[in-house]
């Protein structure tokens, strides 16, 4: 395996080869810090946002969603705090001409300084510039890049501008391009669209405190240093959710919150060890508390997601801006107030890259004989963009038709492959490329008996199988790799209350560990336990 900046490339290339993500208007050269999906990316992306969207509304009473507009009225964003605070401290290069965002810089030295091995002065760095970066000191920001002997990537010199804040929202003319009163902005977040349809969907649909809104879409942010790959994009794609509650019960939810969502990251596959907490220093305008779950990418540990205890700020606001009544009626206290909000916001295209750097690996398969190799994606069943390919081993004598024929039953139920060309074996590395979880072989014995081979792209292994079972048996390989984990942890959450979270997050781990490992062995619903 190449090592972690290596592999973040090898990522990059594999996407754009096997039609995952391609760089936005290529033939034109491409424009930076966006991009497109392609035939698997865009099935990939759409499997995770399903994932999302049935865990925060369909599996729960109190959540529901919606799909806002893009455009908004500007004086949202003036209410929001965005036009006067949603800026980041930059600083230009004189030399290059270049501009940086502060952290992003500190950033990427203190990473530089962690890969030589300075950890502790890299953490030390960290430490000073969120001390800094809290304090609004931007001299202080100044100086540290200064003392740090930082330079530009491009001139390679130090010679820095004063350090300054920039607005990173995209504005645009709505009808007559002439007068000033029509300019708006493309939205940064979707959350302001759950935010000023509070009342609409608390009154039509009768909620009560505590509920939730939720809402995936796009949102836009002129983002200075946007680089690596899909991680920091200009547009992108959010999937958010404001939860409502009472003042005053704001942290037992955003403990709950906090915990919640880190469930649904484990139930993805993915092992406690590969995430983490960041509780924010410096809080945003709104917040009263706030923390990230990090995910350690190949380019290191990075937020996924951002969980915000947003206090009754954003209702307040819209309520001043609006002059419209916001406040709702609390039945049982027989009160009236403007609710509390608790908001968890993921980023889809984080989400996908997370997905894809924890599925891409590749392996060796040499023997002392023959080299061999293969790139495989090993994505959770439930999230690969092709759950079934269908190979007819050669395209006469029948193969074909009988192939077709399982096609044509399976494909109403989830994405199937057809591919007649080339040896089996190459067949066979494509779809291990793009994550296929399971290959069927139609071969001269399914002529006779009616069976085809089954190929399993994690173990390799083959068995023959019936026709007639074929679709029964990936629908449950499907459904259970995730929905058997999830219901396993959610039992072990309910009976592990007391623990203390550090040691539910270990069984939870290696409960999903457990399960897994009995999926690949038995392929029975048979949940056991480690030991160890
Ligand atoms: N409503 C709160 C909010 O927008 P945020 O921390 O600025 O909070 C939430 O963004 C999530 O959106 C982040 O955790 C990240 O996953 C994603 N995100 C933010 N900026 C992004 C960008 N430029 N490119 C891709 N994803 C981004």
């Amino acid at each position: 395996m190449p090592n972690d900046a290596q592999k973040f490339q090898s990522i990059i290339s594999h996407c754009k080869e096997y039609g995952f993500i391609f760089p936005s208007s290529e033939i034109y050269d491409g424009l930076s810090a966006v991009y497109d999906y392609g035939q698997y990316g865009s099935e990939l992306k759409k499997n995770i946002r399903d994932l999302w969207w049935k865990s925060m509304t369909q599996l729960r009473d109190n959540i529901v969603g919606i799909d806002a507009a893009i455009f908004m009225h500007p004086t949202i964003w003036k209410a929001s705090g965005h036009v006067d605070n949603f800026s980041d401290p930059m600083i230009d290069n004189r030399d290059s001409q270049k501009r940086y965002r502060v952290d992003h810089l500190l950033e990427a030295f203190a990473d530089g300084l962690e890969a030589g091995g300075k950890k502790a002065a890299a953490e030390d760095l960290r430490s000073t510039m969120e001390r800094l970066l809290a304090a609004n000191d931007f001299g202080g920001l100044k100086k540290l890049i200064e003392e740090k002997e930082i330079k530009c990537g491009v001139s390679g010199t130090s010679n820095w501008s004063e350090v300054r804040q920039f607005n990173l929202m995209f504005s645009t003319q709505l009808g007559s391009v002439s007068e000033e009163a029509n300019e708006i902005y493309l939205r940064p977040e979707t959350a302001q669209g759950i935010f000023v349809n509070f009342q609409n969907v608390q009154k039509t649909g009768r909620m009560k405190i505590p509920f939730g809104i939720a809402q995936v879409g796009k949102a836009f942010r002129n983002e200075i240093v946007a680089r690596q790959f899909i991680f920091r994009m200009r547009e992108f794609e959010q999937m958010e959710m404001q939860f409502f509650i009472r003042p005053g019960t704001q942290m037992e939810w955003y403990e709950y919150w906090k915990k919640e969502r880190m469930q649904w990251h484990l139930s993805l596959g993915i092992p406690t060890a590969k995430y983490r907490f960041h509780d924010h220093v410096k809080l945003a305008h709104y917040a009263d508390a706030a923390c990230d779950i990090e995910y350690d990418f190949p380019i290191g540990f990075k937020e996924v997601e951002g969980i915000h205890s947003r206090t009754d700020f954003d209702l307040k606001q819209h309520q001043e801006y609006s002059r419209k009544k916001l406040t709702y009626f609390d039945t049982e206290l027989n009160q009236h107030y403007l609710p509390y909000v608790i908001e968890t916001s993921i980023g889809l295209d984080r989400t996908v890259l997370m997905i894809l750097s924890e599925a891409y690996q590749e392996e060796d398969l040499g023997t002392p004989g023959k080299k061999d190799s293969r790139v495989v994606l090993r994505f959770p069943p439930k999230l690969a963009p092709v759950k079934l390919a269908i190979l007819p081993l050669v395209k006469k004598d029948g193969l074909p038709e009988i192939a077709r024929e399982i096609l044509a039953a399976c494909k109403p139920h989830f994405r199937c492959f057809y591919e007649e060309k080339d040896t089996i074996g190459k067949r066979y590395r494509r779809m291990d490329a793009i994550g296929t979880p399971f290959c069927i072989t139609i071969d001269y014995q399914s002529r006779e008996d009616q069976t085809v081979t089954i190929r399993y792209r994690d173990s390799m292994q083959q068995e023959r199988i019936p026709i007639s079972q074929i679709l029964e048996i990936v629908e449950k390989e499907i459904v259970s790799k995730l929905s058997e984990s999830d219901e396993a942890i959610s039992k072990l959450e309910k009976s592990s209350e007391e623990l203390i979270p550090s040691m539910k997050m270990y069984f939870a781990d290696n409960l999903y560990r457990s399960i897994k490992l009995i999926n690949i062995i038995d392929r029975k619903l048979v949940v056991t336990f480690n030991n160890d």
